[in-house]
């Protein structure tokens, strides 16, 4: 990646993330359920690199729009991916003990609290979405529509679902292939990314070719993201990843490095970013989702 690009990465964040944090914990200040609402802020406030809401308000400014029209999608995006990470580290599923740098929630609060946490996370995304009159009606009910099907049994729900079983497959020596490994990581982690720069979109009244090339360059790159993911499990360290690292193969998940190795992983890495670039060419202003979409497959955390 270029000296200018790692720059424009960085000027995007330094616009765009305090834009986003003088409002993402407004929902959670009033309430009755106030341990709750700890559990809730404790695991979005730990830090995570926040690539959804950043991806969502540059997709709106990509066609034109202003990032902060996507302000209630960009949220809700953090909240539903919060709430993917409290569950996904349960006991149940994949059972880890730090999350961005810190104990996972369910160590801290407890099972029963952090499910809650989850629960009441997704459906604050919903009411974010729904509640913002900056966006006219119709825009709502498509942007809420577009994010149930992503975080749903049809997109990230549905490709955990394949995830833990796909544990027992490797566990039954049931060979893999790569077509079923692409639709895991498609839905477990891609929908939520297609999802992210979609809702840009929708946010800043794309034309239906605009709409159609976000989508299709968010799926790939939430396809990149999560093979990147499995290489850092394989590669990074957990003071650099702020999660525990090379647990992916002994418990037996279906992953690119597991599959194809590490060469082969990173070459399709490579391949699937390129891809998304070039779905990315066609926008009014495609320079910063460009040099993220680099940054990204080359990120260290
Ligand atoms: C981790 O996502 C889970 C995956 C989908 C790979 P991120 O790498 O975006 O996690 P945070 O938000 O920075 O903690
Ligand atoms: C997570 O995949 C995908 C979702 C949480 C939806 P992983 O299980 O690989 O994510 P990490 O490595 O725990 O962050
Ligand atoms: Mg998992
Ligand atoms: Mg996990
Ligand atoms: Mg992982």
């Amino acid at each position: 990646m270029t000296a200018q690009a790692n720059d424009l990465v960085r000027a995007d964040l330094d616009r765009l993330l305090p834009i986003f944090e003088a409002k993402y914990l407004l929902p959670f200040q009033s309430g009755e359920a106030v341990r709750l609402a700890e559990a809730m802020q404790y695991s979005l406030e730990a830090g995570g690199k926040r690539v959804r809401p950043v991806l969502c308000m540059l997709a709106a400014e990509a066609i034109g729009g202003r990032a902060e029209a996507a302000l209630s999608c960009a949220m809700a995006l953090e909240f539903i991916h919060t709430y993917s990470l409290i569950h996904d580290d349960l006991p149940a599923m994949d059972d880890d003990d730090l999350r961005r740098g810190k104990p996972t929630n369910h160590v801290v609060f407890g099972e029963g609290q952090a499910i809650l946490a989850g629960d009441g996370l997704l459906t604050e995304a919903f009411q974010v979405i729904a509640a913002d009159t900056s966006l006219s009606a119709e825009r709502r009910i498509e942007a809420v529509a577009v994010l149930a099907e992503a975080a749903g049994w049809r997109g990230m729900v549905g490709g955990q679902s394949l995830d833990l079983l796909g544990e027992a497959l490797t566990r039954a020596g049931k060979p893999h292939d790569l077509e079923h490994l692409q639709v895991i990581h498609r839905l477990k982690t891609g929908a939520l990314l297609r999802a992210s720069v979609e809702l840009g979109a929708v946010a800043a009244a794309a034309t239906c070719a605009q709409r159609q090339a976000l989508r299709k360059a968010g799926s790939l790159l939430g396809l990149a993201f999560q093979i990147q993911d499995d290489i850092l499990d394989a590669t990074s360290s957990e003071e650099e990843m702020g999660k525990r690292v090379g647990k992916d193969e002994g418990k037996g998940k279906i992953t690119y490095p597991v599959l194809l190795g590490l060469e082969g992983a990173r070459r399709a890495l490579n391949e699937t970013t390129e891809r998304a670039l070039c779905q990315l060419q066609s926008l009014p202003n495609p320079s910063s989702l460009t040099a993220w979409a680099r940054f990204l497959a080359q990120r260290g955390n």
